[in-house]
Order: structure tokens, then sequence, then C-alpha cells
């Protein structure tokens, strides 16, 4: 399959979607850990990590993984924690690797340039192919927290062997970037196949633009029955082509974090950076053949599940909140709509759907049914 290369143009506009989105998760993530009293390292793993930056001085994945250290670089000295960026880039079929260099060589200037963020990181360079250095890393993976990014040309290391072993790592939180819409294209293709092995007759049951949720919730069907391990979908759509980002942690924290980032990104349905599901649309029906957007159907959801005692506290309401790609803020504007409406009461102003609240501070506060007219 003829690939183009990213670097031999401009970054376009989705790439910096990806970008931007990587790039948030850095900043939500580091401060978590580097705050954390007992954690002495934390490691970042960027596996493609290109040229530093594109042809117009746009700072590539590695550069934005430094920018993000050099705005916590106050506590990180404060807290003592020390950082690891380990940072590959090969070239499969050249004997001149010249990314490498050209990433070795933005690197270093970033780092001369910012002698704080340079006494703060240890970054250790890799010239290898992923399939040899990915398992080599493992060890080095397990060991600290870690994010772990894997921004692939396609989809081949999406396979079961790497998917599965980062389902093993209980402090890693990872990014891939997936060319989903290729499956469309060459999913039932044997050496494709090989790679991953797609439902291609599930992969066609939904639209075409929902190909990447698609091959998620396939994903998921392939984890351990026992998993930890959560992913969430965030689509991007560039032509006619569907690529996208898989999310993945094993946490509830990074969960929230994530979701916190993709509804920020796209405040209508919080996976995709176009309307996915056709809500602008929905907003406008009239009134007599109206179908519910994404948040409004979630809310309905919920608004069932507490008036049939389904959900009876703010706890269980966060965790039905993440399960279904929403964020907390949306199961809690649902509580106080029913709470306006007399149909529940709660203690307080707040229905307290946190991660704050219920993980941190275990917080937890009863709902009680005032009235339930769907009975
Ligand atoms: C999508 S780009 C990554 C872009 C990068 N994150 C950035 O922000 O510029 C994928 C990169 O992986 C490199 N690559 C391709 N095959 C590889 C392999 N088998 N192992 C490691 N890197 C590879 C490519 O040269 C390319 O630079």
């Amino acid at each position: 399959m003829a690939r183009k290369d990213l670097h031999e143009e401009p970054f376009d506009d989705s790439t910096i979607a990806k970008l931007e989105i990587f790039q948030d998760y850095a900043k939500a993530w580091i401060p978590t850990f580097v705050m954390q009293p007992r954690v002495s390292t934390i490691c970042i793993f960027d596996f493609f990590a290109g040229t530093g930056y594109d042809k117009n001085e746009v700072p590539g994945s590695p550069i934005r993984i430094l920018e993000e250290i050099k705005k916590q670089i106050g506590n990180i000295f404060k807290q003592k924690v020390k950082i690891k960026v380990y940072l590959n880039e090969f070239e499969p079929e050249k004997k001149d690797q010249k990314k490498f260099e050209l990433l070795n060589q933005a690197c270093s200037e970033y780092l001369e340039n910012n002698q704080d963020v340079k006494r703060a990181i240890e970054i250790i360079y890799f010239n290898e192919d992923f399939e040899n250095l990915f398992s080599k890393l493992i060890p080095s993976i397990k060991q600290f927290p870690s994010l772990v990014y894997l921004d692939q040309n396609g989809i081949k290391y999406l396979s079961d062997k790497y998917l599965l072993e980062l389902e093993k790592l209980k402090q890693t939180d990872f990014l891939y970037f997936v060319s989903s819409s290729y499956f469309l294209r060459f999913g039932n293709k044997p050496e494709f196949k090989e790679h991953v092995d797609i439902d291609m007759s599930l992969a066609r049951k939904d639209p075409y633009k929902c190909i990447h949720r698609n091959i998620i919730e396939q994903l998921r069907k392939k984890l351990p029955s026992n998993t930890d391990l959560k992913l969430y979908p965030f689509s991007l759509k560039k032509g006619s082509n569907i690529y996208g980002i898989i999310f993945g942690a094993s946490h509830l924290r990074a969960v929230d974090k994530f979701l916190s980032i993709a509804w920020r990104r796209n405040g209508i349905n919080g996976e995709a950076d176009f309307d996915i599901d056709e809500d602008f649309a929905k907003k406008q029906d009239d009134m007599f053949d109206k179908k519910l957007t994404k948040i409004d159907q979630f809310k309905e959801n919920v608004r069932s599940m507490v008036l049939d005692k389904a959900i009876t506290n703010n706890f269980e309401l966060f965790s039905f909140a993440l399960e279904h790609g929403h964020i907390g803020s949306h199961a809690a504007d649902c509580l106080k709509g029913m709470k306006k409406n007399g149909e529940v009461s709660f203690e307080g102003i707040s229905p307290l759907v946190t991660y704050d609240n219920v993980y941190k501070n275990k917080k937890k506060i009863e709902y009680q049914i005032l009235k339930n007219e769907t009975q």
C-alpha cells in the first residue's frame, strides 16, 4: 500500500487536531503524576516521533511533549520528579535515517534553548523498527507511570500482539492513531487481516463515517473479559478518509481527563471533529418529529435509570457517565433538572458527579425519588 509521508508537506488540519489532542492529554497527564507525593519517576514514550517540526516549523508530537514539560517545570523541580522521554523514529526501507537526524537535531536545539527542561528530563533516542523496540521497552513502560503515543501510519501496529500487551499495563495510558477507513478498503485482504482481524460484515453495518467507532467496539471484544482497560474513540475526517485516535487507560481518572478533552473539542458529540451522529439536524427537527441529540438521549437514559432506582447515588452515576463516553457534568445537569421538576431530592445544590467527589473525597450522596410519573 503506497503511503504518503506526513513530513513531506506541512501538517494539515486533521493532523494538527490529532497533535492538539495528544498535547492536551500530556498537559493533563504530567501534573497528575508530578503532584503525587510517592511518584519519583514518570515516562513518556513516543514510538513514532517524526522529525520534531513540519515544513512550516509547526511542532510535532515530540516538541509538544517538551513544551508541556516546560509548563510544569516549577512543580517538577519542587516535587523532585524525574521525567524520562523515549523518542523513536525509523524509516523502514531507508539506509539514510534523515528523519531520525532531524528529530535529534530539533529536540537537542529545543533543549539547548530551554536549559530548565534539559535539566529536568532524561531524553533517550531510538532509531529502531517499532516491531523490535516495543517488546524491548515493555519493562521500562511497566516500571513507572507511563504515557505512550503510537502515532503510526496505517493500522498495522494495532494488532493483538501490541494491544493485548498494552492491556496488561495497569499504570499506562496510551493514544493510538489509526487510519480507520483503510479497514473498509482493504480489511478483507489476507495481508491486512494478518495484522488486525476485524469482522468486515460488522464493520459495514454502520455508516462509513462511523468506522472508527465500530473498530473500537470490535477491539473491546478482543480484550480479556475481566479487563480494566477502557478504550475510547475520537474520529477525525480528512477528505473522504476517516482516521482516529484510540485512547486507552485502566484508571478512571485518566478516562475522565480524556473525555473532558474530547468534549471540550466537540461539545455536541465528544468523539469526532465532525457531526458524526447528525446532531445539528436533530436540534433543528420540528417539535413533532424530534430525534434526541446524543447528550439529550444520554440524559433521558440517566433519568430513566434514576427513576427506576438502577442508579441511586453519585458513585453509580459517575461510573455510568464514563462508561457511556460522557462527562460527569452531563449527568449532573440531568439530576439538577430532575430536582427542579420535583422528581428527585438530594442533599445540597450539586449532585457531585465528578472524579474528585467520588474517588478523591469519597463523598457519597444518595438520590431519593419523590415522584415517578413514568410508571
Ligand atoms: C504519523 S508519523 C508520526 C508523526 C509524529 N508523531 C509527528 O508529530 O510528527 C509516523 C512516523 O513513523 C515512522 N515509522 C514508520 N514505520 C516505522 C516503524 N516500523 N518503526 C518506527 N517508526 C516508523 C515514519 O517515518 C513517520 O515519521
